[in-house]
């Protein structure tokens, strides 16, 4: 899941700046952990086998005809191969994640034995081959049945349900699993699920959407995921953690921000962005409670934390999740009094795109991922960090010769090493995506993979991208991250093969 269009007003292009000084993966940390990501119902298909039931994203991607998960890469039944490809590109940690209604059908209640056994499976074949799993207990996919049954996340009774599920979850699989993210991007699940209705299941205010209330319900879901979250990681810390010896965290689309100008009004700007973008999540985690420009000008929409509740979020993140993919240009629009607010006209900020807008040769700005994660630092109190996702989208069936993202995951890796030789407590990355998936906004017509999949074959063959040899070579140490050391792969891959 990524990249959001805000909304653009113009294009600004700036020349790429390459990475100018060498390192190798022997620069980090002994025991940073570099991976791959993906999610379930982007991964692993299956959708109506052994017992799995629809989630929301079943429902909405029926909704039209973008594709949708019902295959995807067919992960359910090719995950021995993944693996494999995996250990061969020299992968320290998987990130993946637990596909609620495939584990507990109905959404609480009884646990499915096939879904139980098909992610102690892929646990187990991971661990075999030395390779850490990072799991997400939300990636997106709730119980078509709790959205239909009370409202999903706009209705506090899903903080019970969903530490039900964490509990099934600690309990059957933490043994073996020591890194847990309770939900994915919980920022722009709510923005895009509940304000903007463009992910399921597709709430909002505007015709488009069946059901909604962008101006509440956005608010409402933040703080329920909040809460859900805090809620996982208290049983967590009461009844495994002490045997287990894991972490949990909350993960955030991390949207570099950075003011387009230098004046005052574009400054407080970018400082408005950055408090409902980020400090909405990260403040109650932090210092448990919202910004106090958000509750200015949100008011009586944005949900109070009792005491209590302030005190079991404050502290709930043993580390925070970052989703980074772009960072774009801030200049004040402080708007008219909408009738109808949401997220975005209450945020009041126009965005512009650095470089292309499009993103699919988007200008990279490793800096903005720099100063993000010194921005963690800075202003909350430089927390453990995962960067959980980092890529380039790319036209799906452009070429396997992706050197434009090999440029970019060079970049932005240099720019990371930056931020943790200045102190930055970053001990995590994780290229978004594995494979090509199904992608939750663009279907099948883009891809971020390392591997390209053939999504027209009916075995869905898997082919290494540049980007993959390219990993592979960085992680075995065998690649100084220079110019040369590019071209010369994108040579030896091109002998080699082509699509
Ligand atoms: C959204 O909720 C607010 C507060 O309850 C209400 O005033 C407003 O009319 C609702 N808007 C829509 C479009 O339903
Ligand atoms: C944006 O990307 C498209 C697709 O790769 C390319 O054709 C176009 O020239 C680019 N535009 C700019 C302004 O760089
Ligand atoms: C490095 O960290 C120091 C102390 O936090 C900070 O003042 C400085 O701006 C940082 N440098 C960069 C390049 O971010
Ligand atoms: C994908 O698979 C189809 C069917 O096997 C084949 O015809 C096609 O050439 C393949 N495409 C690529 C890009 O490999
Ligand atoms: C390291 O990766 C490179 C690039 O893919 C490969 O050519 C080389 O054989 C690998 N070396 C080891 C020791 O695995
Ligand atoms: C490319 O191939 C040449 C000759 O086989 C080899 O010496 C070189 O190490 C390879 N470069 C990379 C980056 O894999």
């Amino acid at each position: 899941m990524q990249s959001f269009t805000l909304f653009s007003i113009s294009l600004v292009i700036v020349l790429a700046t390459s990475y100018s000084d060498a390192f190798t993966i022997n620069d980090f940390p002994e025991d940073f952990l570099f991976g791959a990501a993906t999610s379930a119902y982007q991964w692993e298909g299956a959708a109506e086998e052994d017992g799995r039931t629809p989630s929301v994203w079943d429902t909405f991607s029926h909704s039209d005809d973008k594709g949708n998960g019902d295959i995807a890469c067919d992960g359910y039944h090719k995950y021995k191969e993944d693996v494999k490809l995996m250990a061969e590109m020299g992968l320290e940690a998987f990130r993946f994640s637990i596909s609620w209604t495939r584990l507990i059908p109905n959404g609480r209640g009884l646990v499915n034995p096939k879904g139980l056994n098909f992610y102690k499976d892929l646990i187990k074949e991971l661990r075999s081959h030395g390779i850490e799993p990072h799991v997400t207990l939300h990636h997106f996919d709730f119980p078509q049945a709790l959205e239909d049954e009370y409202g999903g996340w706009i209705n506090r009774k899903i903080i019970e349900d969903f530490t039900a599920f964490a509990d099934v979850c600690f309990r059957e699989f933490g043994d073996d699993v020591k890194l847990w993210t309770t939900i994915d991007e919980a920022n722009i699940f709510a923005i895009g699920a509940y304000s903007q209705g463009i992910v399921a299941p597709g709430h909002c205010s505007t015709p488009e959407c069946s059901t909604g209330n962008s101006s509440t319900e956005p608010y409402i879901v933040g703080h329920n995921l909040l809460l859900a979250h805090a809620s996982a990681s208290k049983l967590y810390r009461l009844k495994y953690k002490n045997k287990q010896r894991g972490s949990i965290g909350l993960s955030l689309y991390a949207l570099g921000l950075s003011p387009y100008t230098n004046s005052k009004e574009d400054e407080i700007a970018t400082e408005r962005a950055k408090d409902f973008f980020h400090g909405w999540m990260l403040k109650p985690l932090v210092f448990g409670d919202y910004p106090e420009e958000m509750k200015r000008i949100v008011g009586l929409r944005l949900p109070v934390f009792s005491e209590e509740e302030s005190e079991e979020v404050k502290g709930s993140s043993d580390y925070v999740g970052i989703i980074h993919y772009a960072t774009v240009y801030v200049t004040n629009s402080r708007p008219t009094p909408s009738l109808l607010p949401s997220f975005y006209t209450d945020m009041g900020i126009d965005t512009i795109y650095i470089g292309n807008s499009s993103f699919d040769t988007s200008v990279s700005t490793p800096w903005g991922f720099e100063n993000f994660l010194e921005y963690m630092k800075q202003s909350y109190n430089n927390p453990p960090i995962y960067v959980l996702e980092n890529g380039l989208r790319m036209k799906h069936k452009s070429t396997l010769q992706d050197s434009e993202r090999v440029e970019y995951i060079e970049a932005y890796i240099g720019a990371m090493l930056n931020a943790i030789k200045n102190g930055s407590d970053t001990r995590g990355y994780f290229l978004w995506s594995m494979i090509d998936l199904f992608e939750l906004v663009g279907g099948y017509e883009k891809s971020f993979g390392l591997y390209f999949v053939n999504f027209s074959d009916p075995g869905l063959k898997r082919s290494p991208k540049l980007s993959a040899s390219w990993y592979t070579g960085f992680l075995n140490g065998t690649i100084d991250v220079v110019t040369q050391e590019i071209t010369q792969l994108q040579r030896n891959l091109s002998a080699s093969s082509s699509l």
